[in-house]
């Protein structure tokens, strides 16, 4: 076991603490995918991700961030009722949860579906249902005061590991923490019979304070359980089959995420799994990581029910994600009540085919768009090119109406896009397809 010192974490540059708790610095690279660095592809390019507005200043009547006095006295999680006496003791040694992290909890920023935490969850949501159509359960509700059972000793962190000392987790009492992780839900949900899950939610650490951390912030936990049915016939241990799986199943979703991206995998260590690796991708010019995973420990699913089975696990951090793919600066800005952060009018897609002739430009494509949709199109999008045997081209493009002020209705954005058709076709005198 290799515990973790903390002035090894110290060590680490500040983008690679978000989620370096439980492991160490990288050990070695053990392999590398795709090809050079697209630096300049634009991550929201593939996704059409809104983009979030900046630390420009709030409009006249915001409110502000929320404050420990804005916060109430109880909320409820998953049908648990939390009373600020429960978990802020001020004259208890064995207590270091201050008022402002009490008010936190029960936020829930990831619920949101307009937030931008709330857009990649479903997002990711989107990617599992795609390729593994109702296999994954999803929990995002689960109470994030766990038993230190919970936290540490069901996912086999030892006991001298830093990340269980007051310094780095926020304890409620000698037995009761704030999840630093979602992995603290592992144990219950396996043995609740779950084989395929998913665990969003709220984490809590300690930690140091600059642009992209935050002692409160978001994760999301996944698990998958395989048994020796899956792996017999693959000519693989179930180890090596569920390190295979795991490679694959991640290396989808962040192309799914940040589209034909390079990346890498490196190998770490966490107390729950073996092997462990994180993820890397190449972005802006610099290697960012974005999870931690491995395969789990066999004693973790032999004490839960599963002897004989193995899986893999993940967690990612969310606002990591978030900050690059949505371009947000400042990790405070999570917690912003600005109403143009919470709740900005989604975006509608819509796509349309065909042959181009000689004459044909983009701009003038844009112009017949804006004539019709006014400042409703954000933007215009090419997505396909291809040319046929008989020489004819054929573009797809995809356009996003979107209000600045309001929600657009189906209604409104099929006339829009009916009428849009109608004029390409007659004005640019192309093969509508
Ligand atoms: N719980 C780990 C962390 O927070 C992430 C992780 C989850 C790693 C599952 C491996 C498997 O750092």
């Amino acid at each position: 076991m290799r515990p973790l010192i903390r002035t090894a974490r110290c060590c680490l540059r500040a983008r690679e603490r978000a989620m370096a708790t439980f492991s160490v610095a990288p050990a070695a690279i053990s392999s590398s995918t795709a090809a050079r660095p697209l630096s300049s592809l634009r991550p929201h390019g593939r996704l059409l991700l809104p983009c979030f507005l900046h630390a420009a200043p709030a409009p006249a009547g915001a409110r502000p961030l929320r404050t420990s006095a804005a916060a109430a006295s109880a909320v409820e999680v998953g049908g648990v009722k939390i009373a600020r006496e429960d978990v802020v003791k001020e004259d208890d040694p064995t207590n270091n949860v201050p008022d402002t992290i009490f008010s936190k909890i029960g936020l829930q920023l990831h619920r949101r579906d307009n937030h931008p935490l709330g857009i990649l969850k479903n997002t990711i949501y989107d990617y599992f249902d795609k390729n593994f159509a109702g296999q994954f359960d999803k929990f995002d509700d689960l109470c994030p005061v766990v038993a230190v059972k919970q936290n540490f000793d069901d996912v086999l962190v030892p006991a001298d590991h830093v990340s269980r000392s007051y310094n780095d987790t926020y304890y409620v009492d000698g037995q009761t923490v704030l999840r630093c992780h979602t992995s603290a839900h592992q144990a219950e949900l396996l043995r609740d019979g779950h084989t395929h899950f998913l665990v969003t939610g709220d984490v809590y650490r300690r930690d140091s304070i600059d642009s992209t951390h935050y002692p409160v912030f978001h994760q999301m936990e996944g698990f998958r359980v395989f048994s020796p049915d899956d792996w017999s016939g693959s000519g693989m241990d179930g180890t090596a089959y569920a390190a295979a799986d795991l490679k694959k199943t991640l290396e989808g979703l962040a192309r799914h995420l940040f589209g034909a991206v390079e990346m890498r995998w490196v190998d770490t260590y966490f107390p729950f799994t073996n092997p462990s690796f994180e993820l890397e991708i190449y972005f802006q010019d610099d290697w960012l990581e974005v999870l931690g995973c491995g395969v789990t420990e066999q004693e973790i699913l032999k004490r839960n029910g599963r002897t004989d089975h193995v899986a893999w696990a993940f967690g990612l951090g969310l606002e990591r994600l978030a900050m690059v793919l949505f371009d947000i600066p400042d990790i405070r800005l999570f917690w912003s009540n600005d109403k143009r952060f919470t709740s900005q009018f989604p975006p509608c897609y819509k796509d349309m085919s065909f042959w181009i002739n000689d004459e044909f430009t983009e701009n003038n494509l844009c112009e017949v768009v804006r004539g019709i949709a006014g400042d409703l199109v954000e933007e215009v999008k090419l997505i396909d090119n291809f040319t046929n045997k008989k020489g004819m081209t054929s573009h797809c493009y995809r356009i996003a109406y979107r209000s600045m002020e309001r929600s657009l209705t189906d209604e409104e954005i099929n006339d829009l896009q009916w009428n849009v058709r109608e004029v390409v076709k007659s004005k640019l005198k192309v093969e509508l397809r």
